[in-house]
């Protein structure tokens, strides 16, 4: 994701602008022959219902006929470790040349940091609220930032919510640089409490530790495998009332396999498809506002282990008293 793709955004290199949406390359024919054969292939995938089975481009104008096609090429068969391996080291790779800070890790866009914090703030006070204040003031509550790079969403966002945050990120380089970023942020009663150095894929935290698990702008470096599996294990991780935040780009249709730094980016039907994989059920959803035109979509999705409850309809007296005929 050079904020080319994924790392969150632009797909600058490519000629053809095929970032959110397999659309219209501008100028020449070789591009509109593309878009033809695009425009066709829509309307054949408009009718599929399985996500997984939609095609998908990558940032050198390759197209997939599946997720399952892209991902064999790109990590080799089941058991097949060397390729997966060498996808996650290229990932890592990628994000070690990155300079350590906000406008590093945001691609060149350190801009949008204001008004992505401000959209995640309402969501978060919202689901706060919701599933875990409720009016008690004294609660103890302890988040994860997960992938967290610098620092950046903890310290302008999460540490003002809650008591604790863990970081999980597997670049030395950018956990330093957290650590030093929030060493002067916070208080005794709100602080960073542990840095882990440790990929996703890798990582299982602590049985019952946490009210808020945020996942934002580093997903799409996990295979579908190594996604379901990571949340499973988060699951028993969270505390009654805890809920995962999922705040990433979305791909228009398919995905958007960025080459450079080893990362898809899903569309909404295809992270639906994978949280249902994982057994969450999703609590919320919100589009984040105010970003530039050019980049992708960025989608927040609340998600929790217990089953939202139903709005019941109970039947008026009036109309369950009425005589019924019998047939
Ligand atoms: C676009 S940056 C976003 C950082 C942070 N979430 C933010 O929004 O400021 C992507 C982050 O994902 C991290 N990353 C790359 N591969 C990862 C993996 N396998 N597991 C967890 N994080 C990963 C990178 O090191 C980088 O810090």
């Amino acid at each position: 994701m050079t904020f080319s793709l994924y790392g969150p955004f632009v797909l600058g290199h490519l000629h053809c602008n095929l970032q959110n949406d397999i659309s219209p390359p501008v100028d020449d024919d070789v591009c509109f022959a593309l878009h033809r054969k695009y425009q066709l292939r829509r309307s054949v995938l408009a009718q599929s219902l399985d996500p997984m089975e939609v095609c998908g481009v990558d940032s050198e104008g390759k197209e997939f006929n599946s997720a399952q096609e892209m991902w064999r090429e790109e990590i080799g068969e089941e058991g097949d470790e060397t390729k997966k391996t060498q996808w996650y080291r290229d990932g890592v790779s990628y994000w070690e040349g990155v300079e350590a800070s906000v406008d590093g890790v945001l691609g060149g866009y350190g801009h949008v940091n204001d008004a992505d914090i401000i959209g995640s703030e309402v969501f978060l006070k919202t689901l706060l609220q919701e599933r875990l204040v409720n009016g008690e003031t004294n609660q103890h509550l302890v988040a994860l930032d997960c992938g967290s790079g610098v620092g950046r969403i903890t310290k302008n966002l999460l540490i003002r919510y809650l008591n604790e945050v863990d970081l999980v990120e597997p670049v030395a380089q950018f956990l330093d640089a957290a650590r030093e970023n929030l060493a002067s942020t916070g208080s005794e009663t709100h602080k960073a409490a542990n840095f882990f150095c440790v990929p996703l894929q890798e990582f299982t935290p602590a049985d019952q530790r946490y009210d808020v698990i945020w996942v934002q702008w580093c997903i799409g470096h996990l295979t579908d495998d190594d996604f379901v599996s990571f949340f499973n294990r988060a699951k028993g991780c969270l505390k009654p009332g805890g809920f995962f935040v999922v705040k990433e780009n979305l791909a228009k249709q398919g995905f958007v396999l960025d080459k450079e730094d080893r990362s898809i980016t899903r569309s909404d039907p295809y992270f639906k498809q994978l949280f249902r994989r994982c057994g969450l059920h999703l609590y919320q959803t919100k589009d984040q506002k105010g970003l530039p035109k050019e980049l992708f979509a960025v989608k927040m999705y609340a998600l929790t282990v217990d089953t939202p409850p139903k709005v019941h309809r109970t039947r008026s007296k009036t109309s369950s008293n009425r005589p019924q005929i019998i047939k």
